[in-house]
Formats: structure tokens, C-alpha cells, sequence
């Protein structure tokens, strides 16, 4: 089997005529990472749902582990585990009762199953919360017992949707050295996340969910790339098309704008107004930001290789003294804002 999770043309609308999943085309490699990426509403949850056997599509396919939701719904629901973004653990019963729960439902064998529990409770650091009620725990340790109970039968297909959400800088690394290691052991992940560096740092590929729709679906780095090769004029294009409507906030615009514009940062240790006119005048620089203490912030011509060695050579020519330098490659949420506002615009056309 290839593919962990294929959709064929998977669509969604809910009662009251909402389509909050359009069509959806989708393969998710088995024993890879994938991140979900989408604003909020786009249908990312709902997508999770019908994968994940909580919602009937309205029409379209979707095969999970090789079995359809719809035909065999039971064999989908053995071989995943699930994360949701709300926690749906039964808040009277402890941590330890909520995973025994969870482990009698899947048939994890009995004389396994305490000691499966308490291995996994000392993995995410909550085994301290054992015979604590659901009700009584915070946040973040309601998702570790969240995490507990949906991996207790050892799926071969896990969902997490936002799992981090609400975790402190700590556990969240643990969360994500679990994701690997399970990763490690072949499980295939579904990640849905609004953490850039999450996705960036954890998932093979990536998926951008907008209004429903597929717009875009790489591996991290071929999205970020994909904005530096992107013509320009596309863009510009984009943004005369979005200046007539007012919820698109000019900061918004702005970003657009230079989203395909590499980011340079320059340290002088004598900014003078010669020097920087002959920044200003350097024929790759797309804009500039003066700071107080030295510091000039460019956005500077990406798709031009020798952009970087011309502005130095003009800042150097002009007397300027350079301390120190960074550029910028184009990171994961600029392609999502720049993926997302286009099709916001096409879906209003
Ligand atoms: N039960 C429902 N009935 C009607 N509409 C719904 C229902 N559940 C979700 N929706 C709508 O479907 C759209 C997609 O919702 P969904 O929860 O899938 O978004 P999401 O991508 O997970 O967003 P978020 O990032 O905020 O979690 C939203 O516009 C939402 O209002
Ligand atoms: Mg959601």
C-alpha cells in the first residue's frame, strides 16, 4: 500500500448547505508526516472528521489504510488514532480510567494494556496525574491524556489536530520527539497546526487547506522555494485584483507585495546619509528600513543571483562598513498568506 490516506473528489456540506470541504483531492504517502495547513474554517477539521469516521462525506471517497470510511467504517476506526482538537475524554473518570476505557474499546489485550498506559503516561510526563478526574486538569494535561488514550492501541494512521495548542515551550518538544520516534516506528501522522516552525521542522508534506480547497501541496522547503521562483507579475497582479476590497487590510497588501522579495539585513558601523542613498539607489533594493542603532532592513530582488554581492558592493563603494549580515529565504507562512489570499480572491470572482 502507497498511500495511508487517499480522497478522490471528497466533499462535505453540512445541513444548512454550508460546503466546507469542495472536492478534495488528497494522498498522504503511508509512514510520512503530513501537515495540514489552512485559515481558520478552511475545513481542515471537517476534512479530519470524515477520515476519521466522525462525519458521513456528502459525496467523494476517501480510503484509509486501504478500506473506505463509508464501506468499512470499523476497520478505518482500528487502525487510526485521534487527537481532536477539542478533548473528548469522559470528565468524571481519571486519566487512567479514560485510557483503560480506550484500550478495552480497541481489544488491547489485557495483560498489556496497564502497562502500555503507564509506559505512555511516562513518555509525555502526566503518569504524576494518573488517578486524577479529566475534569480537574489543565489544559495542557488533558491533551497529554488525550495523547495517552489515542495511542494506547498503537495506530497505524495517527490524526492531531492542534495538538500543541495550549502547551508550555517544554512539553511541546516532547510532543514533538514523540511525533518522530512514532514516525521512526512507521506510524503515519496527520498534523494539523497554525505553527509554521511546527509543520516546517516536523512533516515530509505539506497540504495548504482554503474555503475548502486544495491550493497547495509540496514538501516545506518546495513551497518556500516555489515563492522565490514565482514570477513576480503574478503577484502584482493578485494585489490590483484585491485593492478594491476593503477586508483585505493594507498590511496585508504590503506583505503581499514583498512577499517574493528576499529579506536582507545589514549592520553599518557608519550609517550617513551618502551611504544610504546609495542603498536607496541600488538598483536591487525593493525597500528599506531604517533602525536607530545602525541597522537597515532591505527587501531586496530574489529572483536576480547576484542581488546580495550588488548591494554590498554599493553600500561598500560608498564607504559604508559593514559589521555584520543576514538574509532571509521565505518562510512557511508567507507561502500560506500568499496561497490563501489568492484563492480567496478567485473563489469571490
Ligand atoms: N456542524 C457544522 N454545521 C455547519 N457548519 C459547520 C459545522 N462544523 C463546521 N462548520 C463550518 O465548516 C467550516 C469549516 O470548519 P472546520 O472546523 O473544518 O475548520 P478548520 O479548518 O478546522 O478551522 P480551525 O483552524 O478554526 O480549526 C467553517 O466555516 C465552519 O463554520
Ligand atoms: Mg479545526
Amino acid at each position: 500500500m502507497k498511500n495511508a490516506i487517499e480522497t478522490i473528489n471528497l466533499t462535505k456540506i453540512y445541513n444548512n448547505n454550508f460546503k466546507a470541504v469542495n472536492s478534495l483531492n488528497l494522498e498522504i504517502p503511508n509512514k510520512t508526516i503530513f501537515g495540514m495547513l489552512g485559515p481558520n474554517g478552511a475545513g481542515k477539521t471537517t476534512t479530519i472528521k470524515m477520515l476519521t469516521c466522525l462525519i458521513q462525506p456528502t459525496s467523494g471517497q476517501a480510503i484509509v489504510g486501504g478500506y473506505d470510511v463509508q464501506k468499512n467504517p470499523n476497520e478505518v476506526r482500528n487502525l487510526l488514532g485521534m487527537v481532536p482538537q477539542q478533548v473528548s475524554l469522559y470528565k468524571d473518570l481519571t486519566v487512567m480510567e479514560n485510557s483503560q476505557m480506550c484500550a478495552d474499546y480497541y481489544g488491547v489485550p489485557p495483560d498489556e494494556r496497564d502497562s502500555r498506559i503507564e509506559d505512555l503516561m511516562e513518555l509525555v510526563d502526566i503518569k504524576y496525574a494518573r488517578d486524577k478526574r479529566v475534569g480537574q486538569l489543565s489544559g495542557g494535561q488533558k491533551q497529554k491524556a488525550s495523547l495517552v488514550a489515542s495511542l494506547v492501541h498503537r495506530p497505524d494512521i495517527l490524526f492531531l489536530d492542534e495538538p500543541t495548542i495550549g502547551l508550555d515551550p517544554v512539553t511541546k518538544r516532547t510532543l514533538w520527539d514523540l511525533i518522530r520516534d512514532l514516525n521512526d516506528e512507521g506510524h503515519t501522522i496527520i498534523l494539523c497546526s497554525h505553527d509554521m516552525h511546527e509543520v516546517d521542522m516536523l512533516c515530509d508534506n505539506v497540504g495548504i487547506i482554503n474555503t475548502g480547497n486544495l491550493v497547495a501541496y509540496d514538501t516545506p522547503q518546495g513551497l518556500k522555494d516555489s515563492l522565490l521562483e514565482n514570477n513576480k507579475h503574478e503577484i502584482t497582479k493578485t494585489l490590483s485584483q484585491i485593492s478594491d476590497e476593503s477586508e483585505v487590510s493594507t498590511s496585508t497588501k504590503e506583505y503581499l507585495d514583498n512577499i517574493s522579495l528576499k529579506k536582507m539585513s545589514i549592520l553599518l558601523k557608519n550609517q550617513n546619509d551618502e551611504i544610504i542613498e546609495a542603498i536607496k539607489k541600488s538598483s536591487n533594493v525593493k525597500s528599506i528600513e531604517l533602525l536607530r542603532n545602525g541597522r537597515v532592513n532591505l527587501r531586496i530582488d530574489s529572483l536576480d543571483d547576484m542581488a546580495v554581492q550588488n548591494v554590498l558592493n554599493d553600500i561598500i563603494s560608498s564607504g559604508g562598513i559593514i559589521k555584520s549580515i543576514y538574509t532571509e529565504e521565505p518562510s512557511l507562512e508567507d507561502v500560506f498568506i500568499k496561497s490563501t489570499s489568492e484563492v480567496n480572491e478567485n473563489d469571490r470572482a
